[in-house]
């Protein structure tokens, strides 16, 4: 339980939590960390809480440092539980501090919890708060990702508090980016991008043009989930890409099936798709994480996306599938609707109204009656191709 120092007199003071497997309904397959940094000046100060039940082990690492009942400042970036719902227990110990965060975040704290006897001091974008030699200085990030989101940039050492930006849901012993491996934290960085943060692409863009003209010096990017960025140039870039929807060769074929049909619609489009040299995804929604799906879709030209039809209407798992991507947004890809049916071909006509309300250029949909024969096999593999291409 020891805490990490960061830079000199700033630590890492979080908790990690190696079980956990669900983000709200994102697989997180190697758990997730919960980062908190404290702050050693005149005034001491407590950067973000962590989830209820880790208060106890941000608290070990807090009193290798300090006695918390010593804190003066405890900033929240951001409300959603997994930050905030420490911050009951943590008032019960910092008992005289002050808290420090948007007047959006003070209303949601205020409905979260009890917040009766909290000394709360809202600040906004651009405010200034001195803490001794060190100076705080806020950045408004609404909806990046909710209402109160803001971040906290330590101005004299150039350190950026991000909160869920430019984090990583990987529990690890590494608290550094170089310590996990630069591109392992990017792919990390990758699927979290994907899965919380890819309908906010315009935000994103708009926030990244600000901080790069405003000048803002950034040393060092410490989120509130996974490893600390030493190489901040790097993940802004990444970022950039995602916001913008940059797409390698990459063809997605994702499907599920009842008889196996539309499955073997789904493999000679991706057979096809091969065939023009395009790097190719087939995944199966009932056998395959979303989160990593929706990450493959994220930087992909083209998604080709198949269901049968039952009842009328979509196979439930596709339906599910559709429902988590229209939410997620994703920008300038072309798109493929297909699948078998037995007596109507509405899951078929279904994906093509979602594509077209996701505006992506589509093609023409492939609808195969039962079982798919040689010649239709033939067209699906055409039709990869020429989405290939
Ligand atoms: Fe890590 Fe939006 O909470």
């Amino acid at each position: 339980m020891k805490p990490v120092e960061i830079k000199d007199n700033v630590f890492w003071v979080g908790a990690i939590d190696w079980n956990e497997r669900d983000f709200h309904n994102f697989l997180t397959r190697r758990g997730l960390t919960y980062n908190s940094y404290l702050i050693m000046d005149e005034k001491i100060t407590l950067i973000d809480t962590v989830k209820h039940k880790f208060v106890k082990e941000s608290m070990e690492r807090i009193k290798k440092v300090v006695d918390p009942s010593e804190i003066d400042y405890v900033v929240v970036n951001h409300i959603e539980p997994d930050h905030s719902s420490g911050l009951p227990d943590t008032m019960k110990i910092a008992k005289n501090a002050t808290i420090l965060c948007s007047q959006r975040a003070k209303d949601g704290i205020c409905k979260y919890y009890d917040c009766e006897g909290w000394d709360i001091r809202v600040v906004k974008g651009g405010d200034e708060v001195k803490i001794g030699k060190r100076t705080l200085t806020f950045i408004d990030m609404t909806m990046l990702h909710w209402p109160d989101s803001m971040a906290t940039y330590l101005k004299e050492d150039k350190l950026l508090f991000s909160n869920d930006a430019f984090g990583q849901h990987i529990a690890s012993e590494e608290r550094f980016d170089e310590e996990l491996g630069l591109e392992e934290a990017i792919s990390w960085t990758k699927l979290y991008y994907a899965n919380i943060l890819m309908p906010l692409a315009g935000l994103i863009k708009k926030k990244l043009s600000e901080i790069q003209s405003s000048g803002l010096e950034i040393e060092m990017i410490a989120p509130s989930h996974g490893v600390i960025w030493k190489n901040p140039g790097r993940i802004v870039e990444a970022y950039s890409k995602w916001a913008n929807f940059e797409s390698g060769n990459k063809v997605v074929v994702v499907f599920d099936t009842m008889w196996h049909s539309t499955e073997k619609l789904a493999e000679a489009i991706a057979d096809g798709a091969g065939s023009e040299g395009a790097e190719v995804r087939l995944f199966h929604i009932r056998k395959d994480p979303w989160a990593d799906i929706v990450t493959e879709i994220l930087d992909a030209k083209a998604v080709a996306i198949g269901s049968p039809t039952i009842h009328n209407g979509l196979f439930p798992p596709v339906a599910g599938f559709l429902t988590y991507l229209k939410g997620l947004k994703p920008q300038n890809k072309k798109g493929l609707a297909f699948g078998s049916y037995g007596w109507n071909g509405n899951a078929v006509k279904e994906i093509q109204k979602i594509l077209e309300e996701l505006k992506f250029e589509t093609l023409e949909p492939l609808m195969v009656k039962f079982r798919p024969t040689e010649e239709e096999l033939q067209k699906a593999f055409e039709l990869g191709a020429e989405l290939a291409r």
